[in-house]
């Protein structure tokens, strides 16, 4: 069950206890709107009295000891930027005994009580591995462009990188409608096909090829075989990095062996789906879940995401955000179909 976290406000009444620092840091892949949520958890925790360090290159840095301290003029400036002004890490020694051993020493060193996690699912693992081999509290704002968290509505970055691929599609959509070609074009999203999915729809996708649908390659056929030779027009194919036909590239392939006819071309988004100024509800979101961790923090939770459902602050227990899957709203698909029906 989500529980659901006390009415926000920046200054806590309650007594601290024994919380007197804390430390911040990002993990795994960057997305718009870390930086607000760092100046956030900064400010939030400054107005708390409690003293912030910014832990730089993720659990690398955290391994590795590479602490900053954080006053509120060092997040000055920072709320409009992409990227992690912390920076970010993959890191593969924090996945090791030893590695977390580590961790935890330079956590102790710096007399750190608490954490506050930004990222997403494999950020969350690594947090919700360390609290069961030591005693050390994190707290979790969920950042990723995949939309892919269980217990949330939405993610930081998500709506940055929607409208990122939404951009970029209306331009390709240009090209493809002057050579009358089929495009299929990969987006971004790990095992998950939201972004796929919504930014399909905002693009007027002839048809949306996600992980978590199988009938879409019908579609695709159908397409193919019908809606592309009657209009004699040109299409785009939206496909999800995680999709089963193995990507943009793959089904390609396939299809332009299958309709040599056909003039088909490729586009793989990539990592400018990462990047770029964070949408003003990617602003504001952040900004409320960074004053929610301090203030969940405050309340002595702990291993918890914070999350936004039906528009509210929620709590949801790392081990279920990890373990469960954020599912899709079937819905969407028959929309998309509608549109495509006609
Ligand atoms: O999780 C965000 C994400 O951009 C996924 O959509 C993608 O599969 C992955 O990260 C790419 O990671 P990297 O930048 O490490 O190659």
């Amino acid at each position: 069950m989500m529980t659901v976290v006390k009415k926000s406000v920046p200054q806590s009444s309650k007594k601290n206890g024994e919380l007197q620092k804390i430390a911040v840091f990002t993990s795994g892949g960057d997305a718009p709107g870390m930086n607000a949520a760092i100046r956030a958890v900064t400010r939030a925790a400054i107005a708390n009295k409690l003293k912030v360090v910014g832990i730089r290159r993720g659990y690398q840095g955290m391994i590795e000891g590479d602490f900053i301290s954080l006053k509120s003029s060092d997040v000055s400036g920072i709320l409009q930027l992409g990227g992690t002004i912390l920076k970010t890490a993959r890191s593969d020694a924090f996945r090791t005994p030893e590695g977390r051993e580590k961790a935890y020493q330079q956590l102790k060193k710096a007399e750190i009580d608490a954490v506050v996690v930004i990222g997403g699912d494999g950020s969350f693992t690594g947090a919700l591995k360390m609290s069961q081999e030591y005693n050390i509290s994190f707290v979790g704002i969920p950042a990723t462009i995949d939309n892919d968290m269980y217990g949330t509505d939405y993610t930081i970055g998500y709506e940055t990188a929607l409208n990122s691929v939404v951009e970029a599609v209306d331009k390709i959509r240009d090209t493809a409608r002057s050579h009358g070609r089929i495009f299929f074009v990969e987006v971004m999203g790990h095992e998950a096909g939201l972004l796929a999915l919504n930014s399909g729809i905002a693009c007027g996708a002839e048809v949306i090829l996600i992980p978590e649908s199988k009938e879409q390659e019908e579609e695709l056929t159908k397409f193919l075989n019908k809606g592309y030779k009657d209009k004699e027009t040109s299409g785009i194919i939206i496909v999800a990095e995680g999709d089963e036909t193995g990507g943009a590239m793959k089904i390609a392939d396939k299809v332009r062996k299958e309709n040599p006819d056909l003039d088909v071309r490729v586009s793989i988004l990539g990592h400018i789906q990462r990047g770029g100024s964070p949408t003003a509800n990617d602003r504001v979101n952040a900004t409320i879940m960074g004053v929610a961790a301090i203030e969940a923090l405050l309340d002595d939770q702990k291993n918890i995401m914070i999350g936004l459902a039906n528009q509210k602050i929620v709590s949801v227990p790392f081990n279920k955000a990890v373990k469960l899957n954020h599912s899709i709203d079937t819905n969407l698909l028959d929309i998309q179909r509608l549109m495509q029906s006609t």
